[in-house]
């Protein structure tokens, strides 16, 4: 028997998809143009499916600190920061999310993913509980694996079935640790926040709360959905990435508990891998600053948003249920989402195809992510494009138009 005979449901599941058009793993952009627009085979496309959520990755502050970083630190560091040293880089770029985030400390990591693998699997370990939302990101479901943890999920954003979880644990030893995005990396919805908080101070247990899609997005400073809700003080770790509205590639965790820095030399995805090369964290620290001095980047990709998201509703197609800069579409079945998302690109809109396992649900979706360098007309054509292959696959009918709130509120 083949090593990769277990694979042969996912090799079954892959020729299906790759028989209706391209294959969604393997695009290849000939040249990126802007945040907002590429060429993909000899065309150009309008890029929604990037979660380049303030359109930084061009940003001529950005790109200069990185090209000055080369100059000055080299392309990379080698090695680990326990091993290889931390560069004055590092060093500041941590000074400044931790001033950010207004928190004692701050670690970076190397990618998001390893943000939370290191940061949940290094707190949590054999004995302690770990309760995550059940649509959490697969790094949140790595680290459980990673941890040796008891492993608990409670139904997507109810708190009530959390405090029930946390209740059966009353007698047991053990640290309670529970887990939570900002926004949801499939449907763009937020977590209840005020309610589990207030069912983390009832019931005793540390949270964690991973903001990758809403820092810079969301809230008056750019600090995410725990801003929002003003729950910063009871949040114990916020964990974060680079590679979404700060334009570059990383992660980082904050925190103000004192004993935090301990986990500098027992996080194993933070000391046995290299750390972020100098160009990163340049352009990402410069990408911060911009976060910290100019809110209209944030309010841009919330306008933005809601005309997108309010134009599709319009249009009659089934969305997720926030006009946050994730946009969701949701199809009725897998064949229709494959043939809708190769339509698409065929008429020059860029958009991910999100398939169950990975989506909530066992949903099939058209999963689109706004930024604010979209302009009006890059939206309102996307909407256009979606609309029309809606009606020639059968996803709309004439009566399927809804009535909705105006772009602009
Ligand atoms: C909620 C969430 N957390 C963490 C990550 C991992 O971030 P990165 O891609 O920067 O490793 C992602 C990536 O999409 C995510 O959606």
């Amino acid at each position: 028997m083949s090593v990769f005979s277990k694979f042969d449901d996912i090799k079954t599941a892959f020729k299906a998809l790759t028989d209706i058009g391209r294959n969604p793993f393997d695009i290849r952009f000939d040249k990126i143009l802007s945040p907002t627009e590429a060429i993909l085979d000899g065309r150009q496309i309008l890029l929604f499916g990037t979660n380049n959520y303030l359109g930084l990755t061009f940003d001529q502050a950005c790109v200069d600190a990185s090209v000055q970083a080369i100059q000055d630190a080299g392309t990379g560091t080698t090695g680990s920061r326990i091993a290889n040293g931390t560069y004055a880089g590092h060093a500041l770029l941590e000074q400044k999310i931790a001033e950010f985030y207004s928190k004692r400390s701050a670690m970076v990591f190397t990618t998001g993913y390893q943000a939370n693998l290191g940061l949940i699997s290094t707190l949590a370990g054999r004995g302690d509980h770990l309760l995550i939302d059940a649509d959490s990101h697969a790094s949140i479901y790595d680290a459980c694996k990673l941890s040796g943890a008891e492993i608990i999920r409670f139904r997507h954003n109810d708190a009530q079935d959390l405090k029930r979880r946390l209740g059966r644990l009353k007698d047991l030893p053990g640290s309670r640790i529970v887990v939570v995005e900002g926004i949801y990396s499939m449907l763009g919805d937020t977590a209840p926040l005020r309610e589990i908080v207030a069912v983390k101070r009832e019931m005793g247990a540390y949270l964690i709360v991973d903001e990758a899609h809403s820092l810079g997005v969301l809230g008056k400073n750019g600090r995410g959905l725990c801003e929002v809700d003003d729950v910063e003080a009871d949040v114990d770790f916020v964990v974060g990435t680079f590679s979404k509205s700060l334009g570059a590639i990383g992660g980082f965790a904050v925190s103000d508990l004192p004993d935090f820095d301990l986990l500098r030399v027992a996080c194993r995805p933070y000391m046995f891998t290299a750390s972020l090369p100098p160009a990163v964290v340049a352009s990402v620290t410069a990408s911060l600053q911009r976060v910290t001095t100019d809110n209209l980047l944030g309010a841009r990709v919330l306008a933005n948003s809601r005309r997108l998201y309010h134009g599709l509703a319009k249009a009659g197609f089934e969305i997720g249920p926030e006009p946050n800069p994730i946009v969701a579409i949701k199809i009725a079945d897998r064949e229709t989402a494959v043939r809708f998302w190769n339509m698409l690109i065929d008429n020059g809109v860029y958009i991910n195809l999100a398939l169950p396992p990975a989506t909530p649900g066992s949903q099939s979706l058209i999963r689109s992510s706004v930024s604010a360098a979209h302009t009006e007309a890059q939206i309102d054509r996307a909407i256009a494009v979606m609309t029309e292959m809606g009606f020639k696959l059968g996803i709309l009918s004439e009566d399927s138009a809804r009535i909705v709130m105006p772009a602009a509120e």
